[in-house]
């Protein structure tokens, strides 16, 4: 299959993960979670009590973050030889996430690495900024979109599936904070969450995986044949 890069975009919970890895797995291309990027840098302030932004940026040398297949096929996110796949995937590495998310320096540092990746194509990136920053000459670009409620739940089931003994987890918590963490996305200085003009934007709040992943596939197919 011909070699491009596709930007998915779109806000938190939407299932951009999910797209991305059935586009990739199907194209063979490679998969890249930009979010787990902000993540760890956040789990890394987190782990170091880093409060301030200028104590993040000043940090940002030791922090080295790489993706790495596992036996089963998955890919976890690995900071500074550790593997903190499961430990990023928490309502407080979120929020802190975000946080980070809004810091220029963070950002350049992070997009420096992402468009490093991407240098080969043949891969799919998923993010906020991906379509419109990291690769905005992306031969293909989605944006995602799905109401604020079914987003809701299913970062809802995401975090009890992923943390099944976390009696504190409450679906009201999870609503208001994706609302908040929209806000945050799209209200930002630096590099808001935003459509790019050629995007095609795919609403997926009644589709099922596997409707969404033929459209997607088919997307993919057209824009291929068109090069
Ligand atoms: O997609 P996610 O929930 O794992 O992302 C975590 C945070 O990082 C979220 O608040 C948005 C931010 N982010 C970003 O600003 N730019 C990206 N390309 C990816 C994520």
């Amino acid at each position: 299959m011909k070699q491009i890069i596709v930007a998915i975009d779109g806000y938190s919970s939407c299932g951009k993960s999910t797209i991305a890895k059935q586009l990739a797995s199907y194209a063979g291309y490679r998969y890249i979670d930009t979010g787990a990027m902000y993540r760890a840098v956040a789990f890394y302030a987190l782990q170091h009590r880093l409060t301030d932004d200028a104590q993040v940026v000043a940090a940002l040398p030791d922090i080295h973050i790489n993706f790495l297949r596992q036996d089963d096929g998955t890919q976890h996110t690995w900071l500074n030889g550790e593997d903190i796949e499961k430990a990023i995937r928490t309502l407080e590495v979120g929020n802190r996430a975000s946080q980070v998310s809004q810091i220029k320096e963070v950002r350049q540092f992070l997009v420096e690495q992402q468009q490093a990746m991407g240098k080969d194509k043949g891969i799919v990136m998923d993010g906020r900024d991906i379509g419109t920053v990291v690769f905005p000459q992306a031969e293909l670009k989605l944006f995602l979109t799905a109401s604020l409620e079914v987003r809701a739940q299913r970062r809802f089931k995401e975090l009890q599936d992923k943390n099944p003994d976390d009696k504190t987890l409450r679906y009201e918590d999870v609503l208001r904070d994706v609302n908040d963490r929209d806000y945050r996305d799209t209200h930002r200085t630096e590099s808001p969450l935003r459509q790019a003009e050629d995007a095609v934007v795919v609403d997926n709040s009644n589709l099922t995986p596997d409707q969404q992943s033929a459209l997607v596939c088919n997307l993919l197919n057209e824009r291929l044949s068109t090069l």
